[in-house]
């Protein structure tokens, strides 16, 4: 369960980092990754994040994309709710302190949630997976992301080798509308790949409604919910395995 003091912790980058520790392999690292922008990448980070938190885990948030959404989504998050360690890795580096201790987190800190900047490849691609766990690649129901996103996973298993790497890789059709059958060549594809398709996930304004005030959909109480809710349990499940 969560202690005391966590609730306490920063609930924002621009805030000083305290005691804080690398973040090492002991917290899960998950990765929500794909090159094509808009996809909902940061949309799945905060909801991941605000989902561990709820459950008590000591949770980060680490935004690597220049634009700073997931930082601005904390920056709305009430006190009322469970505390997340925010860490933006574009915070300003000053006075000789590194980049490896400006992204530091709290050393018992059990998952990070790491939200990619679109467009990532190459050697960028291969730091971001360091240490990661596992990697999740939201995918629109559109031709031309799902073509994109085929090729990202190429390069997720060329150039960044994640197999080699044991990085666990999950898609998840993001935005999905009722009988959409879109995501079929993308199915045939990852499968023959073995990369499962871990989550589908409805488009709903639950999402945008949650975004506005720095939540999750898990801390919503509209009605509806309970089924965007439930389309999360199948993703958790993925990520919490061995
Ligand atoms: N399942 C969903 N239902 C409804 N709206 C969604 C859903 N997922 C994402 N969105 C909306 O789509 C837009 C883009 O989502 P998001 O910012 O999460 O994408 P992104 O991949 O992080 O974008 P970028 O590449 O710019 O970082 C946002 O307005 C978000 O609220
Ligand atoms: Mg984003």
């Amino acid at each position: 369960m969560m202690e005391p003091g966590i609730h306490s912790l920063l609930h924002s980058a621009s805030k000083p980092l305290g005691q804080p520790a690398v973040l090492t392999s002991a917290a899960r690292q998950i990765l929500v990754i794909n090159a094509k922008g808009g996809c909902g990448k940061t949309t799945i980070a905060t909801n991941l994040a605000s989902y561990y938190a709820r459950q008590g885990c000591r949770t980060a948030l680490i935004d690597h994309d220049p634009q700073g959404s997931a930082m601005q989504w904390l920056s709305l998050r009430d006190k009322h709710y469970h505390a997340i360690y925010g860490v933006s890795s574009n915070r300003p580096v000053i006075g000789g302190v590194t980049r490896s201790f400006v992204m530091r987190v709290p050393p018992d800190t059990e998952r990070a949630v790491l939200d990619a900047p679109a467009g990532v490849q190459g050697h960028q691609l291969i730091e971001l997976m360091r240490d990661v766990d596992a990697i999740l690649i939201p995918v629109l129901p559109s031709p031309i992301d799902i073509h994109a996103a085929s090729r990202f996973i190429r390069d997720l298993l060329l150039v960044a080798k994640v197999r080699s790497r044991n990085i666990r890789v999950g898609v998840i059709a993001n935005r999905v509308r009722e009988n959409t059958r879109v995501y079929q060549s993308l199915e045939k594809f990852v499968a023959s790949l073995n990369i499962p398709f871990v989550a589908r996930l409805r488009d709903t304004q639950n999402y945008v409604r949650a975004a506005e005030i720095g939540v999750g959909v898990h801390d919503l109480k509209r009605t509806g919910v309970n089924q965007d809710q439930r389309q999360w349990e199948a993703l958790i499940r993925w990520v919490e395995q061995r």
